[in-house]
């Protein structure tokens, strides 16, 4: 469902499969405290955040026992190599947050978001001034990560969401194709 934020591609649910979504609400993955050290940790601590307020729970090819192979929309993705793309599933149960940052990463990226769940009240991702809301599962967005944005969760059941990071040649290609 489209919003005013971020633009929106289409929606993809029926590419979603159920064991992601099972295994990303269940399992443990990977805590935010890997960027301790980072210049957005020490901003996010000199305003009172704590170690134990951060949370979430992150998946990525490393901790994750399923291949998600890009998906749909670019022309010619059949040849997309994983090397061109990575993804990450961000997984916030109830009462787990990660306060405002920008995505910087070491390369140009374009990055898209997808959430693995209708929205449901309490599930919470702010982003250019607003909360981004009423979007369905496999909705596929453009995200821009240099703009502050921040997630968490005050539902009653968790909240997963695919990203996914494009970079060199297809970055170039997806830039052609859509947003030129
Ligand atoms: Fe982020």
């Amino acid at each position: 469902m489209k919003n005013n934020k971020m633009r929106y591609f289409g929606n993809f649910k029926d590419w979603i499969k159920d064991e992601w979504v099972e295994f990303s609400i269940s399992q443990t993955g990977i805590h935010p405290s890997i960027y301790e050290g980072t210049k957005t940790w020490k901003i996010w601590m000199d305003d009172g955040w704590t170690k134990e307020l951060i949370n979430n729970n992150v998946f990525n090819r490393e901790n994750f026992p399923y291949n998600i192979e890009f998906p749909m929309i670019v022309d010619g993705y059949e040849k997309i190599t994983p090397g061109d793309y990575d993804w990450n599933i961000c997984r916030y149960r109830p009462g787990e947050f990660v306060p405002f940052h920008i995505d910087e990463l070491d390369y140009p990226y374009i990055k898209f978001w997808m959430p693995l769940q209708d929205y449901e009240d309490g599930h919470i991702f702010l982003y250019k001034g607003e909360l981004i809301k009423d979007y369905k599962k496999g909705d596929f967005f453009l995200f821009d990560g240099y703009e502050p944005h921040a997630a968490g969760n005050l539902g009653n059941r968790p909240r997963s969401v695919l990203i996914i990071d494009i970079f060199g040649g297809l970055m170039e290609s997806f830039k052609k194709q859509y947003l030129e």
